[in-house]
């Protein structure tokens, strides 16, 4: 009898920003946060996961601290170069996980910047969409009232927010698919700021997956203190 071989989940990081909003003098990723640096908190949490089976990080060329940081597992950890935006970066690393991984195995996309993550919160997305044809992404509904501005910063529309939602990573769908929606909006000079919008312009409906809304991506100096906030709360419990 023919078996079909379970495909398999491997996870890609974008980490090739500089972060020029945390105003930091070295890249967000490698501040810490209780002794770790924001990225490992991110891929220490995808690489204890019993489901990944590992990593493909995308760094900058220039990246200098990379090499200083370490991981405790026999799963691969691989690093390939960033590109000019997320999407390049996220292309880069997947050209590379399709060397060692089957093209129709799950990949989850996960942001270098996003250290809140938790198990919980990736068993969801993969129980959610193992099945599913396109795939999706950890998501959370706005709570806000949503204005629509003019140039001059002037409420032109209140927007319903019912259906609104914060788009969150990781974001998860099959290799093939996903390389190939992002070299479609590469070679259409297309700017996508998450996966998920690459697999819409070709007319995919990804899933939306209710996330924790504590996973969030540091980005300002604020920021850096909420997240410290939340993983004492998670490593608490
Ligand atoms: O700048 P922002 O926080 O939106 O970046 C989201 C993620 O994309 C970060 O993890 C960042 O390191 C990554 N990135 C990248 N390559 C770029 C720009 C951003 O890997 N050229």
């Amino acid at each position: 009898m023919h078996v079909p071989k379970r495909s398999a989940y491997w996870a890609v990081i974008p980490a090739a920003g500089v972060g020029e909003r945390m105003r930091a003098d070295i890249p967000k990723q490698y501040l810490k946060i209780h002794h770790q640096s924001i990225l490992e908190h991110a891929i220490n949490c995808l690489l204890t996961h019993n489901d990944i089976a590992g990593v493909v990080v995308a760094v900058a060329e220039n990246d200098t601290m990379w090499q200083n940081l370490s991981f405790s597992t026999h799963k691969p950890v691989i690093t390939t170069m960033g590109g000019r935006e997320r999407y390049h970066s996220v292309k880069n690393a997947l050209d590379r996980l399709s060397s060692i991984a089957n093209e129709n195995d799950w990949v989850l996309v996960h942001d270098a910047a996003r250290p809140c993550l938790r198990h919980q919160d990736i068993d969801q997305l993969i129980k959610v969409l193992r099945e599913h044809p396109v795939g999706g992404l950890l998501a959370c509904p706005v709570r806000d009232t949503m204005k629509r501005s003019d140039e001059n910063e002037t409420v032109i529309q209140t927007v319903d927010r019912a259906t609104l939602w914060h788009a969150l990573t990781p974001q998860m769908f099959r290799i093939k698919q996903l390389r190939h929606a992002l070299q479609a909006a590469i070679d259409h000079q297309v700017q996508v700021t998450d996966e998920a919008a690459a697999m819409e312009r070709l007319g995919l409906q990804p899933k939306l997956v209710r996330g924790h809304a504590d996973n969030i991506k540091v980005t300002t100096p604020e920021d850096l203190q909420l997240a410290a906030f939340y993983l004492t709360r998670l490593i608490d419990t």
